[in-house]
């Protein structure tokens, strides 16, 4: 099948990678046309595990295609995928002015009946207004059909060559067909492609991120309470982890959730709600205990320090707002370096993956560690805000001879708690009492 992505950022260039994978003609539009020409000469823009060798395999075997120009880009497509970004506006809806925009100028464009299709996460009633604004430049049949992405970051491949589920919104039969098609071969082993109408199937993805959402500040308030009552985080989340009614994932307290999704998306739930005229509590109290818990080390950090953290240095371990990315859109590590910096403290981080975007941010308001190790040299105390599989098993040895302290403020829950005493650290963790 002939198809273009609107969009080449994380959604939109694994979108279209994965559908060229299964044999597709795919064709990316974006307007950054450096970017276009890094894609086209085979430089990979994101970092994302295993997209790498499917973007080059596809490339040399000319199914992937990118171009600046939308006119050239959709010509022939039997779909056309919109994975453009909707930012929170000012007011914390979703900025939907480059869905609408495309949408307007497609309605300029498509010549044959064309299935358009809503990846990017927007409010209810998008798919009509995206209708409208192609309906106002053509008389040309179409579809628009909402087709919710649940990649996650990291492990975004796999999620789309196996999705859980595949969510088809639209009553058009027509439309239908074409979209069952598209996606069998990811289905094979008999996951479910549910159908349902355009207004459910964008609901269903708000609902998906709130709901997980809710479940980690859930978490994360629990872990409060063990550490009041004397009780074990990890015990209580093992204990009712393995009630099927509520799963063993997602249930790891940590300094909050961050990236470009969950925070974004729990916030536009709540905007869409106040405009319907209800008051969304449960995801108000969500947003609440998130922001609080990012900043949840501090208190014991400074009490460790006698409450004054002026001409501290602390080292920091993972930047990014979760293992396996280089995105620190959001991420806890940066307010937790804000504050610190305004305490008067100094940093050196470590990341594998996101000292570039860090230094971006941050420039020379923070120092660089070249490898885990040598960040820790002369710190007061070392700060694990991410839990990259490398920081899991690190050489105590070479970190108790950098620390002026033996002192590990966990972010992450990385190490076992009796472990830690036993080697002499000074350890803080999440809802784990030393
Ligand atoms: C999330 C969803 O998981 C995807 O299904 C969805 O498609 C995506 O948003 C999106 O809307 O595009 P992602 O933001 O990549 O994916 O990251 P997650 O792996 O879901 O993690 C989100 C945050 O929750 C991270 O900051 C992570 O550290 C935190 N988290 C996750 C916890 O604090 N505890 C947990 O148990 C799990």
């Amino acid at each position: 099948m002939k198809i273009t992505v609107v969009g080449t950022g994380y959604v939109g260039l694994v979108t279209g990678t994965c559908f060229a994978e299964t044999g597709n003609d795919v064709t990316c539009v974006d307007i950054d046309a450096n970017k276009v020409q890094k894609l086209s000469s085979g430089q990979i823009t994101i970092y994302e595990p295993g997209l790498e060798k499917l973007f080059e395999r596809n490339l040399k075997e000319d199914r992937l295609h990118f171009t600046t120009s939308l006119e050239e880009g959709i010509k022939e497509a039997a779909v056309i995928f919109l994975a453009l970004p909707t930012p929170p506006g000012a007011d914390g809806a979703a900025d939907l002015s480059y869905v609408l925009g495309v949408a307007d100028q497609l309605g300029k464009l498509i010549t044959d009946y064309t299935v358009i299709v809503d990846k990017s996460t927007v409010p209810v009633g998008t798919a009509e207004k995206v209708a409208a604004a192609i309906a106002r430049n053509t008389t040309v049949p179409f579809d628009v059909v909402s087709n919710p992405e649940f990649l996650r970051e990291g492990v975004a491949v796999d999620d789309f060559m196996k999705p859980d589920r595949v969510i088809i919104g639209t009553e058009s039969e027509k439309a239908r067909k074409v979209m069952g098609e598209l996606f069998a071969p990811f289905v094979r082993q008999g996951n479910p492609v549910i159908y349902m109408d355009e207004k459910s199937a964008e609901l269903t993805k708000y609902a998906a991120n709130s709901f997980l959402a809710t479940k980690i500040s859930f978490m994360n308030e629990i872990a409060i309470l063990c550490e009041k009552l004397g009780a074990d985080v990890d015990m209580v989340r093992r204990g009712i982890g393995s009630d099927d009614r509520i799963g063993k994932r997602f249930l790891f307290p940590g300094i909050g959730y961050g990236g470009s999704c969950f925070p974004k998306d729990v916030q536009a739930l709540v905007k869409s709600s106040e405009e319907a005229n209800y008051d969304f509590k449960i995801l108000n109290a969500v947003m609440d205990v998130n922001e609080a818990q990012k900043l949840f080390l501090i208190p014991k950090i400074k009490a460790y320090f006698g409450n004054d953290l002026k001409g501290k240095h602390f080292a920091m371990w993972g930047l990014a707002f979760k293992p396996n990315t280089d995105d620190i859109r959001e991420a806890p590590a940066l307010y937790m370096i804000d504050y610190l910096l305004a305490e008067g403290a100094t940093i050196a981080v470590f990341d594998p993956e996101a000292m570039g975007n860090v230094k971006q941010v941050m420039g020379d308001k923070i120092s660089y560690g070249e490898h885990q190790y040598n960040c820790l040299e002369n710190a007061d105390a070392l700060i694990i805000c991410t839990e990259w599989s490398v920081f899991r098993t690190p050489d105590f040895n070479k970190i108790s001879t950098a620390l002026k302290n033996k002192a590990i403020f966990d972010g992450r829950n990385l190490f076992e708690v009796s472990r830690m005493s036993e080697l002499g650290y000074h350890y803080e963790s999440v809802g784990r009492t030393p």
